[in-house]
């Protein structure tokens, strides 16, 4: 099969097995950079959710929850009103509106673009003639977009809707330096919709104007930075990383290093940004992406965002898309702190450890996912199709469903009744069932495969005798033959091994 049609294939699948429809409202023609999550979708995404909140609470990280709203204070401190903006080119003749960068990266797809300046854009669109692709009239200047969403709250107050889920967590600081027993560095998260007012949005679900984010961060002191123990336990582990030298030398291909290595080499200023790397590697791993996938690119100065004085993404190959940032792992040093403070006029100078007597404004290091990506590249990447066959090799803890269950058929009451008897016990045992009684038997295996299903179990004539079915394994489809009352301990001694 053609890369093309697989492609086809892959975006028919999404819609037709209930991940993701949109452009949402569709009914109304839709509007570009907004999607909604049908059963599969959701039932992906909380898994997703679960996963990385099991893991954040074995690394010691609490959650918190903000409003998605809030005053223009808010974003004049952190810096977004100011500096949260994208190049665009606006075409005089037809109005047509591009985001430069991306303008660029498709007109000119051998050069390096991101990091370039306005001006080094602009050189680059007057030396290669470039024109509105619409009308062919020549563009005259680079100018500033905000993608802030503006709002009004009750009959007077300007507000807007959150870029990010980061800023407000950060005014949460004093209520969690107090919670959290200034045991330094505290570590928390927030998971929740951000908004942002995209120019023409083009690449479905990983550029929406209303997404979710899923965002770690880190307050932490200066010293513990630069000597962190955790550090230790992980310094060994390799990762494909490419930093912003590289790219300048026109290298596209990661160099797998040890985060040791990285410090060593001066890649890496400070052990507890490498241990953020490890951190976002590890919930990456577990959502089960191989290593060929991933690759750490670095951010040039030019690149970073305006609170960011060191930021890698973490980067996914597709098909549909090339390299697709998923994490993007951020120094903001004392900047939010210091901002927000001087702005609402806080302290947030604190003692950060036992025996300090001095008092310092926390740094801050976050390590920021974007969920729809996550469920987007996770779902490219475990696609396949073999023989017609489609399948989604979706980790077991990840499936929409872990298990389905079929009767053989649907016109023996005794054999519906023993399915519905599995199914339920399935449940009763918090295991994710699906129970599907109609259709040929290979039209339901099929349908299963495509939601990424690892398990169907089907009740047949013989089990009427035998008390036994049939465990088909959704990638080797090898078929293993189990007394029913052992099917919940078998699935969920499968799924404790493949969570491990
Ligand atoms: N909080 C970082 C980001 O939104 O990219």
């Amino acid at each position: 099969m053609k890369i093309k049609d697989n492609i086809d294939t892959f975006n028919s699948l999404v819609k037709r097995r209930g991940f993701i429809w949109g452009p949402s409202p569709e009914i109304y023609g839709g509007l570009a950079g907004f999607y909604s999550y049908g059963p599969a979708g959701m039932s992906l995404k909380n898994n997703i959710l679960s996963l990385f909140r099991r893991e954040l609470n074995i690394l010691g990280f609490g959650e918190v929850e903000c409003p998605t709203v809030m005053p223009e204070i808010v974003w004049d401190a952190s810096g977004h009103l100011e500096r949260f903006i994208d190049p665009i080119l606006k075409c005089n003749k037809c109005d047509s509106v591009y985001r430069a960068d991306k303008f660029l990266k498709n007109q000119l797809p051998e050069k390096m673009i991101d990091g370039l300046s306005f001006e080094e854009m602009e050189t680059l669109i007057s030396d290669n003639n470039l024109v509105c692709p619409s009308c062919g009239n020549s563009f005259e200047k680079i100018e500033e977009y905000n993608l802030m969403l503006k709002t009004q709250v009750g009959t007077d107050t300007i507000a807007y809707l959150r870029p990010e889920t980061a800023t407000t967590t950060y005014l949460l600081f004093n209520r969690l330096d107090q919670v959290m027993r200034r045991q330094y560095p505290l570590k928390v998260f927030q998971y929740g919709k951000a908004y942002r007012n995209e120019i023409s949005p083009r690449q479905g679900v990983l550029r929406m104007r209303s997404f979710d984010q899923f965002e770690l961060q880190l307050f932490i002191s200066k010293e513990q930075e630069y000597n962190f123990e955790e550090f230790e336990e992980v310094k060994e582990m390799k990762l494909p990383l490419l930093d912003w030298k590289m790219q300048d030398e026109n290298i596209s291909e990661p160099k797998m290093r040890s985060l040791n290595d990285a410090i060593n080499n001066g890649i890496l200023k400070k052990p507890a940004y490498a241990y953020c790397l490890f951190i976002a590697h590890h919930l990456t791993k577990k959502l089960g992406y191989s290593n060929e996938v991933m690759r750490y690119r670095q951010h040039s100065p030019n690149e970073r965002a305006h609170y960011a004085d060191d930021a890698w993404d973490l980067e996914i190959q597709t098909q549909q898309f090339g390299w697709v940032e998923i994490c993007g792992i951020h120094d903001r040093t004392d900047y939010d702190l210091r901002r927000h403070g001087d702005f609402s006029k806080n302290d947030f100078a604190v003692s950060m450890g036992d025996d300090q007597q001095e008092q310092e404004i926390p740094q801050i290091l976050e390590v920021a996912y974007g969920i729809d990506r996550i469920i987007y590249t996770l779902l490219e990447t475990s696609f396949s199709v073999k023989k017609k066959r489609i399948n989604l090799k979706l980790e077991n803890y990840l499936a929409p469903n872990l298990v389905s269950v079929f009767p053989l058929v649907s016109n023996k009451k005794e054999i519906v009744d023993l399915a519905k008897e599995v199914h339920h016990s399935l449940q009763d045992n918090l295991i994710n069932s699906f129970y599907d009684g109609s259709g040929s038997i290979g039209k339901r295996y099929r349908r299963q495969d495509e939601l990424g299903t690892p398990y169907c179990i089907t009740i047949d004539y013989d089990s009427l005798d035998d008390n036994a079915a049939t465990i088909r394994d959704r990638d080797s489809m090898d078929q293993i033959r189990v007394k029913i009352e052992k099917i919940p301990d078998v699935i969920k001694k499968r799924l404790n091994e493949s969570k491990i």
